[in-house]
């Protein structure tokens, strides 16, 4: 029973990779960068807890936010953390792609 368990999780997994793969060249840098803040920020940044939403933020001020994180000149528990392994044009790319949507309505 335990076994099976761990092979649908397996496959599940492998699924989600093969997507990924399959899609690799229709998504922009910013927007894979940008999926990784959705497991704290929410779907599209849209929080549904203590964590601020962050879809209403714009570019310019996401830049100066994250650079700040990054350099330590703005505290925080884990933005520093999570920023500080993005290059500056990262975070360019990760801020216009979800100011992006904002435009689109999401
Ligand atoms: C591990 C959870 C986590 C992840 C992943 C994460 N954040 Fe955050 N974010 C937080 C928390 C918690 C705060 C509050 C500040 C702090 O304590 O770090 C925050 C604060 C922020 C703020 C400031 C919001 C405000 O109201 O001033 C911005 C902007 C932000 N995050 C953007 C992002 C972006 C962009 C990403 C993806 C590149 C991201 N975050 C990924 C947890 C996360």
């Amino acid at each position: 029973m335990n076994g099976m368990h761990i092979a649908a999780c397996c496959a599940a997994g492998l699924a989600l990779f093969g997507t990924a793969v399959a899609n690799a060249q229709t998504i922009s840098r910013g927007q894979v960068i940008a999926a990784t803040c959705y497991t704290c920020h929410g779907t599209h940044g849209v929080s549904p807890s203590d964590i601020p939403s962050i879809d209403y933020i714009p570019a310019e001020r996401m830049i100066q936010t994250l650079k700040a994180y990054k350099t330590g000149t703005r505290y925080s528990t884990v933005m520093g953390r999570h920023s500080s392994g993005y290059s500056d044009e990262e975070i360019v790319e990760t801020a216009n792609y979800l100011a992006s949507l904002q435009k689109k309505g999401k």
